[in-house]
């Protein structure tokens, strides 16, 4: 384990989040009705974790003197609210898995900061998959 290859996991960690911000708000724009204005608050409320997300790593990526990423991971696009939100529980998931790994490649570092905020990132991603799984439930 190598910072470098630290730096290179934070800036897919990134990426990723980038790719959120951009996909809440596609999402967001394609709900409708009553359903429509909850899910609008929703993805607002993820959208300003996601972002925190994204700037905490900004900043760890130049303090560690690396250059962050600034392109988003793409992503799908489904028709449906259900698929919409079982998409986003099935990335939120991965995200969640690769800040657990990450976290571990600080503790080897001995980054003790950054691997507590990289566990807090994936509990939000875990709290986010599951609001929405209660959502899909009642779908
Ligand atoms: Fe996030
Ligand atoms: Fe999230």
């Amino acid at each position: 384990m190598t910072k470098e290859e630290l730096i290179k996991g934070l800036n897919e960690d990134l990426a990723a989040e980038l790719g959120t911000i951009i996909r809440y708000n596609y999402q967001k724009g394609k709900c409708f009705g009553v359903m429509g204005i909850e899910l609008r608050e929703m993805f607002d409320d993820e959208i300003k974790d996601e972002l925190g997300h994204a700037s905490f790593l900004t900043d760890v990526i130049i303090d560690l003197g690396g250059e962050p990423t600034t392109t988003p991971k793409d992503f799908g696009k489904p028709e449906t609210i259900k698929e919409m939100l079982e998409l986003d529980m099935k990335m939120e998931l991965e995200d969640v898995e690769n800040y657990k790994k990450h976290a571990q490649w600080a503790e080897k570092l001995d980054m003790i900061e950054l691997k507590m905020k990289l566990e807090d990132m994936a509990a939000d991603e875990a709290g986010h998959a599951r609001e929405m799984r209660r959502i899909v439930k009642g779908l």
